[in-house]
């Protein structure tokens, strides 16, 4: 008992030091609100992760895993499940792909068919799943009076790209074609994601306008994406590379365990030594950096790299969308893209939204001065998060 209690105190200390020594930067919006998601959620997993893996309990990406789903746990059972209310929420599967479908009882008692939204859930392709992103889901179906579809794609280090992006392909396209039996109005369907979720979302969206006989994705929203692996030191990278709310050291680890789950190439990636001279100058670079002079368009087939396992892959729209060459851009469905100042990604969603709009593609880029990476999950909780969902939902109110 006296054991257990002082166990208790320990813990609660150790939080509270986690949580008071978090550096927060200057000019976040809610400070608190970055203490907590960083200091306690976020580097505790992180720790335990790194120090479980030094231990041999189990690998850093699984510890990670575990330890953050059951902090976001928590949070879900405090919450309740009145959010819920007025949803039918119904976890099912899309052409063998897992997927939470949220119906408006308001939209299925309708004459008149419901806008649909896919979601693609955040977490670096590693951690987080659809019980994660559940508050804002149901949110973002009852506001809309849209039906969503969030899926639960297979994650890595288990499955490696292209799974995560396959699985996302599969389900949407099975919504598509499906979407009379949700009441949905197949040429009002959506795509929206977070982080590798905004990554995934691009992605499919890219591959979509290549097939024929589907119905036309009605716009592509994207939330802090992730989207090139060819370039880390854009101002944003060294700007906030430092912050604990997705370091550079962390992004970096998420994609190679996308791509490879070898950890070993982290500082060769950091240094931007996995790519070489040649790809340095040559369009891709230009992609990433519009202010290059001079550049020397190159084929993907004559590059060499250096001995990475499956380096060639960064090259690939359906990994990294702002690789796309400019005529896949032409044509994409009118697009939406939220930055935050604070969060290595900035630049990747800033040279998206512009690329896009050189290929005249409609785009909306809203961005938030003092806002943070994964801020949006805390819409429900503090003013600045709120506003930025707000304005989010008025876009694919008047776009959907
Ligand atoms: C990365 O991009 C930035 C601009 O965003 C540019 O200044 C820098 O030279 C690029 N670095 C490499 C290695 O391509
Ligand atoms: C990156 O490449 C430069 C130049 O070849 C080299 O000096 C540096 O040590 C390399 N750094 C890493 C971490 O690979």
């Amino acid at each position: 008992m006296v054991l257990k209690a002082a166990l208790v105190c320990v813990a609660v200390a150790a939080l509270l030091a986690y949580y008071c020594n978090e550096p927060v930067p200057q000019g976040i919006a809610e400070p608190h609100m970055y203490a907590k998601m960083t200091g306690i959620i976020f580097r505790t997993a992180l720790n335990l992760g790194r120090i479980g893996e030094y231990f041999s309990a189990g690998s850093e990406a699984q510890i990670f895993r575990s330890v953050f789903e059951a902090w976001m746990n928590v949070g879900l059972k405090l919450k309740g499940t009145s959010y819920r209310e007025g949803l039918k929420c119904t976890d099912t599967m899309f052409d063998g792909v897992n997927v939470r479908v949220y119906e408006p009882t308001s939209t299925a008692q309708s004459d008149t068919k419901a806008p649909g939204l896919v979601y693609i859930h955040g977490g670096g392709w590693v951690i987080a799943t659809v019980d994660t992103v559940d508050p804002m889901t149901a949110h973002v179906a009852k506001q809309l009076g849209a039906v969503v579809v969030s899926v639960d794609y297979r994650r890595t280090p288990e499955h490696l790209f292209p799974t995560a992006f396959d699985d996302s392909v599969a389900a949407t396209k099975f919504f598509l074609q499906n979407a009379e039996k949700y009441n949905v109005d197949r040429t009002r369907i959506g795509i929206s994601g977070d982080s590798a979720g905004g990554n995934l979302a691009a992605a499919v969206t890219l591959a979509l306008a290549k097939e024929k006989g589907l119905p036309k994705l009605k716009t592509q929203a994207l939330i802090y994406p992730v989207l090139q692996a060819i370039n880390f030191t854009t101002p944003s990278y060294i700007n906030h590379g430092h912050l604990n709310s997705l370091s550079k050291d962390l992004m970096v680890s998420f994609w190679l365990w996308y791509l490879n789950n070898d950890l070993s190439f982290k500082k060769v990636f950091e240094a931007n030594n996995h790519t070489s001279a040649e790809l340095k100058k040559s369009q891709y670079a230009g992609y990433v950096d519009p202010e290059m002079v001079d550049v020397k368009p190159v084929k993907k087939g004559n590059l060499k790299f250096p001995d990475i396992p499956n380096i060639a892959t960064i090259l690939d729209p359906r990994f990294a969308p702002l690789m796309a060459d400019d005529a896949d851009l032409k044509g994409l469905p009118p697009t939406y893209v939220m930055t935050c100042e604070y969060d290595v990604l900035k630049d990747d969603g800033v040279m998206y939204a512009k690329r896009l709009g050189k290929a005249g593609v409609k785009v909306n880029h809203d961005h938030y001065e003092h806002g943070f990476h994964p801020f949006l999950i805390y819409f429900d909780v503090y003013e600045s998060a709120g506003t930025a969902m707000a304005n989010y939902l008025a876009y694919l109110k008047k776009n959907l």
